[in-house]
């Protein structure tokens, strides 16, 4: 590693930051170590707004954790009503962003006077705390409003990313047993319209218990409205006004006084078998994570104009669009498009005009702009930046070098912030003002976050050597549970080494104690910084008619980080195989979403298995990835399936 470069922060920005040296790093860290209770208590008494102290920090019933234990809080009155008491009233709380052009300034009193007209309708709906809601919708802000209206009244939300089909929408909708869904009638990217309220329809044939689908109008095409069933938001709102008691009310729709393991979320994401998990997270921990890590890792200053480019349907979104920047008081940016539309320069276009100070987005995003050319950030003036933040997958030095240089004109801190959705809000990363950066490191963890490196058994793996990232202390805003299977909670997460936390993430340590997270150690992609289980890709081709077994692996892809590349063997039949191929893509967009859609088809007579009938998909990565087969191959049923694999490659 030593031939890589080092970035010290400057003076400038030392000065001014929240955590200005290692000191002050090392002393958190320790008393964190130390103390955990004392630490976190500590920090959720004086952080967070409690309608009711919390008498426990930790009731930890490994791997079952209840944290702040008899306390009543609100997320939303966290987000929104604290700040109303102080200069924050007016200051911007969203800045949003349309595809087309739109644009609207919402301000903390604004914001909360939205979010109670909601809450207010939603109770006027018949909805109440333990009710779940699924939330479909384009980046604008309601989809905002939607999560903080939910939260204000306990109801439990999944919010479903806009880019996944139907059927995706159903499963989820199902697994939650859902009695809501909010959407809208579409949104727009790259000039045209995701028509979200057609998938919804047509993913609640099968739903009965679905009571109300609440529709914001958004690109104003038309739409079916099912009887009984679908309510406009706006004549629903607009129903609040009948006198000025009754606006009045709306208005000051109180936050209910929830338990601080309240459910707040399930949010869906891949594992390694084909039906996803929904991961749990619950109240005031998740809040307490979310707010800290903008201050720490964000470094969040009171005049910051913050944004995070995720979408909200990801964890990053919930984290670091909504929930994390609303509870700091920060001002964060909306944006509802796509990244090259109308041109390549429209994220820079929006820094330029917005004054943004803090900018997250992910390496795919990076370089994708890389390959269009620098003449595209050159053209605007973002001298506006301080500090800039990376997250999804490992971002490559080359990629670092060039946001740090072209992005951040050589100024700008770069946190490569290493989480996951079950983890809550980010674990590794370095503090801005404090740490002397590696491109391709996420650097030390957090305060109050305990990892090691483990070998296959479980036993600390020490410096320099590749193993297992584990968690070894619990922290707030963890992963409570999966939605209705404890079981696969303990099973994936707490079997594989007695007492911690299983990342599912290869990573080495070295010398100077800096991390480096290399990737997935099990069957999920990563593809555009979105996990994706090869499972889930496997069964939706095998439900199509003419595939009899796939098998399907991530392969490296410039851009995307990996693309999917999928093996299929074909029941008997006269297939057309380019057009086969068509159908198969197809295929997979309206069963998962458009984003899982392969990369690449390779029809082949049969898959590498061991005996026991286990396909052997290292191999198979290993001939997508290098053409080649290394390795122990003594388990092969047969042998010569893989030189045939081998030799489809020379044939494309
Ligand atoms: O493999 C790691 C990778 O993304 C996974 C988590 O994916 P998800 O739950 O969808 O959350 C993504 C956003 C937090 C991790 O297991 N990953 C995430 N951030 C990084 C990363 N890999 C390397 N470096 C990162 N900074």
């Amino acid at each position: 590693m030593s031939q890589l470069k080092s970035y010290p922060p400057s003076d400038e920005f030392v000065a001014a930051a929240n955590i200005k040296s290692r000191q002050e790093y090392d002393t958190l860290y320790t008393q964190a170590q130390e103390d955990a209770a004392a630490f976190w208590g500590s920090l959720a008494e004086k952080q967070l707004s409690w309608f009711k102290p919390f008498t426990q920090t930790l009731d930890w019933q490994a791997p079952f954790a209840k944290w702040f234990v008899g306390g009543k809080i609100n997320v939303s009155y966290n987000c929104l009503d604290r700040h109303l008491e102080t200069d924050r009233k007016d200051k911007p709380a969203l800045i949003f962003e349309g595809e087309p052009g739109d644009e609207r300034i919402i301000t903390y009193a604004e914001l909360h006077r939205l979010v109670c007209r909601l809450a207010t309708v939603l109770k006027n709906l018949g909805y109440q705390a333990g009710d779940r809601a699924v939330i479909y919708m384009p980046m604008i802000p309601e989809l905002a409003i939607s999560l903080l209206a939910c939260a204000r009244l306990g109801i439990t939300h999944s919010v479903v990313f806009g880019g996944f089909s139907a059927e995706a929408l159903k499963a989820r909708t199902l697994d939650l047993d859902a009695q809501l869904v909010i959407t809208a009638d579409g949104g727009w990217r790259r000039g045209k319209e995701v028509r979200l309220k057609d998938a919804v329809d047509e993913s609640l044939h099968d739903c009965p218990n679905v009571r109300h689908v609440l529709t914001y109008k958004r690109t104003n095409s038309a739409i079916a409205m099912k009887d009984g069933r679908d309510v406009w938001w706006h004549e629903q709102d607009a129903s609040l006004d009948a006198t000025r008691e009754s606006t009045q009310a709306a208005e000051t729709c109180p936050a209910v006084e929830l338990d601080s393991e309240h459910p707040l979320f399930v949010l869906y994401t891949s594992g390694t078998t084909g039906k996803p998990k929904g991961i749990l997270h619950t109240t005031a921990g998740y809040l307490l994570g979310a707010q800290m890590t903008m201050k720490w890792v964000f470094d969040l200053q009171e005049k910051d104009i913050y944004w995070c480019t995720a979408d909200i349907g990801w964890v990053t979104g919930h984290s670091y669009v909504v929930y994390g920047p609303l509870a700091a008081g920060a001002t964060s940016v909306i944006y509802e498009g796509a990244p090259d539309f109308p041109a390549f320069d429209r994220l820079w276009d929006i820094v330029e005009r917005r004054k943004v100070s803090v900018f997250y987005t992910s390496p795919t995003a990076i370089r994708a702009l890389i390959r269009q050319g620098n003449h595209w950030p050159e053209a605007h003036n973002l001298s506006s930046l301080r500090l800039l933040g990376s997250v999804g997958e490992p971002i490559n030095p080359a990629a670092w070098e060039w946001y740090h240089s072209v992005i951040g004109g050589n100024r700008c801190p770069i946190v490569d912030t290493w989480w996951q959705t079950e983890t809550g809000s980010i674990m590794i990363s370095p503090l801005p003002g404090v740490v002397t950066l590696k491109p391709g490191s996420a650097t030390l963890p957090l305060p109050g976050v305990v990892v090691d490196i483990v070998d296959a058994h479980g036993r600390p793996a020490g410096n320099n050597r590749e193993g297992f990232l584990i968690i070894k202390q619990p922290w707030p805003s963890m992963i409570r549970n999966i939605w209705g299977d404890p079981e696969r909670f303990k099973e994936q997460y707490w079997s594989r080494v007695p007492g911690a936390y299983f990342t599912g993430d290869a990573a080495r340590r070295d010398d100077e104690g800096f991390y480096w997270v290399l990737g997935r150690v099990d069957d999920v992609m990563n593809v555009s910084g979105h996990r994706l289980s090869t499972m889930e890709v496997e069964s939706a081709l095998v439900h199509h008619k003419a595939v009899a077994e796939a098998a399907v692996v991530g392969k490296p892809h410039e851009i995307t980080g990996q693309a999917v590349c999928a093996f299929v063997t074909l029941k008997k039949g006269d297939w057309d195989k380019a057009s086969l191929e068509k159908e198969l893509r197809q295929w997979i967009a309206h069963e998962i979403g458009p984003f899982a859609r392969p990369d690449e088809i390779r029809f082949t007579e049969a898959l590498p298995k061991t005996r026991s009938g286990k396909i052997m998909r290292r191999l198979l990565r290993e001939i997508v990835t290098n053409n080649a087969v290394a390795g122990d191959v003594t388990t092969l049923e047969d042998l010569s399936v893989l030189s045939h694999l081998a030799a489809l490659h020379d044939e494309d």
